[in-house]
């Protein structure tokens, strides 16, 4: 029973309810969760702020408008999309850069906790596969710690929902967790083992952490180009321009 309810999830283009509900009952605890540095995830978490930093930076530098965001920033502020926005982190970085930042989320309760933190922000339901936006609405989308929730079969229309609500020549940030190679996820996974960090073990094994060169491939075939960018052992910021 447990592996039909997310098959029949991804066939509808939705996020699983099991996952949704995961979300909801760590929404209280999350920002504890990634700026403690305590608890099982802690590895993967360490650096938060400064990679939520480091994408904001890389959307910024790779705008066309970017030697004059000051100007864009005049009349027509640059709007950004950040998907899985989650307690809506990232979202607050773009907000306090001046940017007109959206939000979406397919976690009621992570929801209410961005929308509290940011109310200058439309935080809406939303994920990968649906956006709830026209085509060619944002400058620039981000994201951070979601993509690897995404199923592999629906990466493609992830990144093909992804491009269509960018402008012409918009583009996206992911930061996530990735591996560069089999043989460092296999060195990773035996370290975890060796520490007795099963929590974290499991969760490599349940969620969709992708291999890097594959992530830019699927990227290409999506019409971007792409380039990676190792930010900590754990986490890789992925840029696309849109072609
Ligand atoms: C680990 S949290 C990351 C939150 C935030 N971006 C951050 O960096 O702290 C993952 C978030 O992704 C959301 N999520 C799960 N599946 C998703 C999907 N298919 N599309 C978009 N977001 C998703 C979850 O609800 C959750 O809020």
């Amino acid at each position: 029973m447990g592996i039909h309810l997310p098959l029949q999830a991804a066939a509808k283009r939705e996020v699983p309810e099991s996952l949704v509900a995961r979300f909801d009952a760590w929404s209280a605890e999350y920002d504890r969760t990634v700026l403690s540095l305590q608890g099982p995830y802690a590895e993967v978490f360490r650096g938060y702020r400064q990679i939520l930093d480091r994408v904001t930076a890389l959307v910024l530098s790779s705008l066309p408008s970017a030697g004059g965001v000051g100007q864009a920033l005049g009349n027509s502020p640059l709007r950004v999309l950040d998907i899985g926005t989650g307690t809506g982190n990232l979202a607050q970085v773009f907000q306090q850069k001046g940017l007109r930042v959206e939000a979406v989320d397919p976690s009621p309760a992570m929801r209410s906790i961005a929308q509290a933190k940011l109310p200058g922000v439309r935080v809406r339901p939303g994920h990968f596969l649906s956006l709830p936006y026209l085509g060619s609405t944002f400058d620039a989308v981000a994201s951070s710690f979601a993509l690897h929730h995404v199923p592999p079969v629906q990466l493609p229309a992830a990144l093909q929902e992804l491009r269509r609500v960018l402008k012409p020549r918009g583009v996206a940030v992911v930061a996530d967790i990735a591996f560069p190679t089999q043989v460092e996820r296999a060195r990773l996974i035996q370290r975890l083992l060796a520490e007795g960090n099963l929590q974290l073990l499991e969760g490599i094994r349940r969620e969709y952490m992708p291999l890097v060169p594959r992530l830019i491939r699927t990227a290409e075939g999506a019409g971007f180009s792409c380039r990676a960018e190792q930010l900590t052992e754990w986490v890789w910021a992925f840029c696309l321009a849109r072609l």
